[in-house]
């Protein structure tokens, strides 16, 4: 019998899946057609939401992108009973032009079942050979040899730091103390990052089992996810998954009729970007303010509750079991020198073809950007990408063919970061997004060390001023000197690497804070109080629109007669350069 899959991860849902999912359900019922309708998660390729794929009797798949209520009936009729595929709506299946392009580099490893099991069936991962890693590992494996197939892989952690998973597990093992905690991280604040999200609504059983495989580990035998109660489906679909697992006996005592018991709780944050931090993230469960401490002690010797705790994020969990599964060796044959394996993005941002893309360590950011999301949205021009969120920075257009590996990124003063890669194109003004970024930590800072606290103020105040129009000569070494401050006078890296956004768009677009504050102009035409509008004489034909659209009456002039801006009154909206048919009207 054919199937039919429908993608239901947050992307699928909020392009209209649901509506989708009903109108087949009622079509197939209404007419009887004989095919299995099915729930999945994210499939990657969210920029062609909605997702519906068909497999056939045959082993073939077709996937069709860009679905609504009104495209089903001719799917059904021609894909599911003629067998008849409507090639001008496949994107993935008949060799469509997004097959070659968008899946061709991508290695899913992390994301092996995503977009392809129901997240919901605990059936559906097993019968894809889950839960097979944590049986052997309980098995053959005592839990040294685990931590040295883990080292042997060369898994980085993928929350951020990129520090040796194995190592980490080691030092909780090593440990004093017969009670310990493992916690996963699933945080997720950087602005522009949906991977852990994505992989807890698609594969939530791949992350509880790489959890399991940690907490042997470790010797753990309680765990917990750090959800944000932002991330609703997934919160959902890991206490479904807990549950099921429960009920098979994976989880609780004696589990796989081993000596190991675990219990995995959720303990859903509140959404504030600190509480990813190790030390705030423990206080947070521990019922306190999410407030880091300094360290040591690391959370490995004195944790939650006091006891030795280990803390992996999303991706790290879920990579876990294929490296079991598949051999150390395999992973690390991936990838370059010291960054093995596979790295999952979200690509956002002025990108063709966004969404969430999985690629061996190693390709270069062109890669990605050309080759898998298609160039810049709109054909504008590459200018840079922002990686690594606010902890991260902007590596310049330029520098496109650098490889992606930690070592490599982190040399920009970029960091590879949990996996946001925010692309941005030649109307992104780099002092602006330099703000936005710094607005983001400031707010989020917890306020308990001054030079977080009160540093990334002064340094916001600067920038507003510079992109206000009113930078003053200074500026530039002033950020830098605070900068240097704020680094190396924080509690933890939230303040630590708050500058790293202003450093790397200071060490790469100089010219273009020197723009603002000595010639009073954005090169990028963005920042509305350094901008001038002009009505071309030549060109005006007095159609009167502008004055029209205008809504501070700056703009006067009599029909068919040419136009004129009063500057002192133009409130610099650029409603009517956005609207003049004539391009009559420039922008400077
Ligand atoms: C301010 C701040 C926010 C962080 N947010 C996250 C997060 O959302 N998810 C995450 O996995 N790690 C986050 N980290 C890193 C974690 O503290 C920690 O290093 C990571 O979860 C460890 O897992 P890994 O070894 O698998 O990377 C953050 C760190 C800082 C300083
Ligand atoms: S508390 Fe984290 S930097 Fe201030």
């Amino acid at each position: 019998m054919k199937t039919i899959k429908v993608g239901l991860g947050t992307c699928g849902v909020s392009a209209g899946g649901e509506k989708v999912y009903t109108a087949l359900k009622n079509e197939i019922a209404k007419e009887k057609i004989p095919v299995k309708l099915l729930e999945t998660g994210c499939m990657g390729n969210c920029y062609q939401e909605v997702l519906v794929e068909i497999s056939d009797e045959n082993g073939n798949d077709y996937m069709y992108g860009n679905v609504t209520p009104e495209r089903v009936k001719r799917i059904l009729d021609e894909q599911i009973l003629q067998d008849k595929p409507i090639a001008e709506w496949i994107v993935k299946g008949l060799n469509a032009e997004t097959e070659d392009t968008f899946f061709a580099k991508q290695k899913r490893i992390v994301l092996r079942n995503c977009g392809i099991i129901d997240p919901n069936s605990i059936d559906e991962y097993i019968a894809r050979g889950g839960y097979q890693a944590i049986q052997r590992v309980l098995k053959e494996y005592s839990p040294e040899q685990v931590i040295e197939i883990v080292l042997k892989s060369g898994l980085r952690g993928r929350g951020g730091a990129g520090f040796l998973t194995g190592m980490k597990w080691r030092f909780c093992r090593q440990a004093a103390g017969d009670k310990k905690y493992i916690i996963c991280n699933a945080d997720e604040g950087d602005p522009g990052a949906f991977m852990d999200r994505s992989t807890l609504e698609s594969d939530p059983h791949s992350v509880l089992e790489g959890m399991m495989i940690c907490a042997y580990a470790c010797g753990a035998d309680e765990a917990y996810i750090y959800v944000r109660a932002e991330y609703p489906m997934a919160v959902r679909r890991l206490q479904h998954s807990i549950r099921k697992a429960t009920e098979k006996g994976f989880l609780g005592k004696n589990i796989f009729g081993s000596k190991m018991n675990l219990a995995i709780r959720i303990k859903e944050g509140a959404g504030a970007f600190v509480c990813g931090e190790e030390t705030a993230l423990i206080a947070s469960i521990e019922g306190k303010r999410g407030m880091p401490r300094f360290r040591p002690p690391f959370p490995a010797q004195k944790g939650l509750w006091g006891k030795p705790t280990h803390i992996n994020n999303v991706e790290t969990c879920a990579t876990v079991p294929w490296i079991i599964d598949n051999g150390a060796e395999a992973f690390a044959a991936m990838g370059t020198e010291n960054s093995k394996g596979t790295k999952v993005f979200a690509l956002a941002g002025k990108i063709a073809r966004g969404g969430l893309v999985e690629v061996p360590m190693g390709l270069t950011i062109n890669e990605i950007i050309y080759d898998i999301g298609g160039g810049i949205h709109g054909g504008k021009k590459f200018k840079a990408v922002q990686m690594g969120g606010p902890s991260g920075g902007c590596i310049p257009a330029t520098m496109g063919d650098l490889q992606i590996d930690y070592q490599q990124i982190n040399k920009t003063g970029a960091i590879m970061g949990s996996g946001g890669m925010v692309v941005l194109d030649e109307t992104t003004c780099m002092v602006e997004m330099a703000k936005f970024f710094l607005r983001f930590t400031q707010d989020e800072s917890c306020g308990k060390c001054t030079f977080c606290r009160i540093g990334t103020k002064r340094m916001l105040e600067i920038l507003e001023r510079i992109t206000d129009g009113k930078g003053q000569e200074g500026d530039i070494e002033l950020l830098e000197d605070l900068a240097d401050k704020i680094r190396n006078n924080t509690i933890c890296a939230l303040g630590g690497t708050a500058p790293n956004p202003v450093l790397t768009t200071l060490k790469y677009f100089r010219h273009e804070y020197e723009a603002h504050i000595r010639d009073k102009k954005c090169p990028a035409h963005r920042c509305a109080p350094l901008l001038t509008f002009t009505i071309l004489e030549n060109e005006c034909t007095g159609c009167t629109l502008c004055a029209r659209v205008c809504p501070a009456e700056a703009i006067t002039g009599e029909k068919k007669q040419i136009h004129k801006i009063d500057q002192a009154a133009c409130i610099k909206c650029g409603k009517c350069f956005e609207t003049c048919n004539f391009k009559a009207i420039i922008k400077d």
